[in-house]
């Protein structure tokens, strides 16, 4: 149970948004599990632990239908998602999309991928000034995304600020209302989608949308689950990317060292990729619903109990980690639970691999004097609950 007075985590505090990884330490510290009351939840941080709970789905559910304190805002209109659901229905949802998303499919985006990055930095070549949330993280992985679904990039920024709103929303503390700007993102993001499927009902094209379609005709998918499916990879797959990129360019400019060792050993770039997840995860937290009696690090767990596991909390974990809180792009072995674990593990795990690695390559290639504008400015980081993601990152380029 909390201390009498000070939470023992409050993810809501803007001093714990700013920096973490303290906060974790201590988590790491203390008992194995605790429960929160600020977010009525037992939090998980140890890896072991973490790694227990998500691999065990039949205990462990990601089917929340209400009551938990995360869960104001129905994106979907209570129509299932492969991310809020068990088997036999995740199994459904996810095999429909996942030829879309094998390696081979994914490694032939690679050219696209290197083109939309490469106007981008074109474009900022040409101004001479480089903010990299704007000007390339918060764009590259939305235009990626949609891309692959067949919606039109031109509305991209559109996407991207209703994205933002309906993510800010999880930051705002349980209970209290949904801010109206989420309210409106979410009524302005179905209506789009709703519009996209209609008009791919009468023409059908290569893209994810038409394949889509075609399960819906089969039967194999609902209505309500083919709008929730959009919906889920757009938003999976643009605002977790955006932060693999803005903390991955901030941890390579915070060390000097390793960025210095990347740049004469490109090999190293996939390795580098995946310390960048490990070391500031872009997904801090996942959560689950415990079905049955359940026994965690030596501690019972009840049904009905809401848990917290913190990923990020978990890549830290000096058990598991050597040196956990150095920033080593070399490192190995670095079984990060960044993407998670089990039947939920990202399935876009390859895509993200892929785009954080042309990106960073294209912007070392570019700009090789890159550096943080003014080191000592404070960052600000964007109000999410568990996504973790700067608001803006200025960097000097000569
Ligand atoms: C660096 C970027 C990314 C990170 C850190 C990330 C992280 C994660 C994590 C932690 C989960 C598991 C959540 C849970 O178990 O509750 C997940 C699931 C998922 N991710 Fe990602 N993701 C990233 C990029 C993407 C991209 C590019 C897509 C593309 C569409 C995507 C689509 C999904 C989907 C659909 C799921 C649900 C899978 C399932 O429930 O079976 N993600 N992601």
């Amino acid at each position: 149970m909390e201390s009498n007075q000070v939470p023992f985590f409050n993810p809501f505090d803007p001093e714990v948004h700013a920096n973490p990884y303290p906060h974790y330490q201590r988590m790491l510290q203390a008992p194995p599990l605790r429960f929160s009351a600020l977010i009525s939840a037992v939090i998980v941080s140890r890896y072991d632990d973490v790694e227990r709970v998500l691999t065990d789905f039949q205990t462990f559910s990601n089917h929340r239908p209400q009551a938990t304190p995360f869960q104001q805002l129905d994106l979907t209109a209570g129509a299932a998602t492969m991310l809020g659901a068990d088997p036999p229905v995740h199994t459904r949802l996810r095999q429909l999309v996942s030829r879309d998303f094998t390696p081979r499919r994914i490694a032939a985006m690679a050219p696209r991928i290197k083109a939309i990055t490469d106007s981008l930095l074109d474009a900022v070549a040409a101004r001479g000034e480089f903010e990299a949330m704007a000007d390339l993280a918060n764009q590259l992985p939305v235009l990626v995304i949609a891309e692959m679904l067949g919606i039109p990039t031109q509305r991209h920024r559109e996407f991207k600020a209703w994205s933002n709103a309906i993510i800010a929303s999880s930051a705002v503390p349980p209970h209290m209302p949904r801010p109206p700007q989420a309210v409106q993102a979410t009524a302005a993001l179905r209506e789009f989608l709703a519009a996209e499927i209609e008009r791919r009902r009468h023409r059908p094209g290569p893209d994810l949308i038409s394949a889509l379609i075609a399960s819906e005709q089969a039967e194999v998918l609902s209505p309500g689950e083919l709008l929730a499916f959009l919906i889920l990879l757009l938003m999976a797959g643009n605002e977790t990317t955006t932060n693999l990129i803005g903390n991955g360019l901030l941890a390579l400019m915070r060390h000097p060292q390793q960025l210095a060792r990347l740049r004469n050993e490109p090999a190293l770039m996939a390795s580098a990729v995946e310390e960048m997840l490990r070391f500031d995860s872009p997904v801090q937290g996942a959560i689950r619903l415990a079905r049955k009696p359940a026994n965690v690090g030596g501690v019972g767990i009840e049904p009905g109990t809401v848990v917290v596991v913190m990923l990020a909390a978990a890549n830290r974990d000096p058990s598991r980690f050597e040196r956990p809180d150095q920033f080593d792009i070399a490192r190995q072995p670095n079984e990060h639970l960044a993407f998670g674990r089990g039947i939920h593990f990202c399935l876009g795990a390859q895509l993200a691999r892929l785009e954080g690695s042309i990106v960073f390559a294209s912007v070392l290639e570019r700009f090789p004097r890159l550096r943080l504008t003014d080191p000592s400015a404070p960052l600000s980081y964007r109000g999410s609950l568990f996504l973790r993601g700067l608001a803006a990152l200025p960097l000097a380029l000569g």
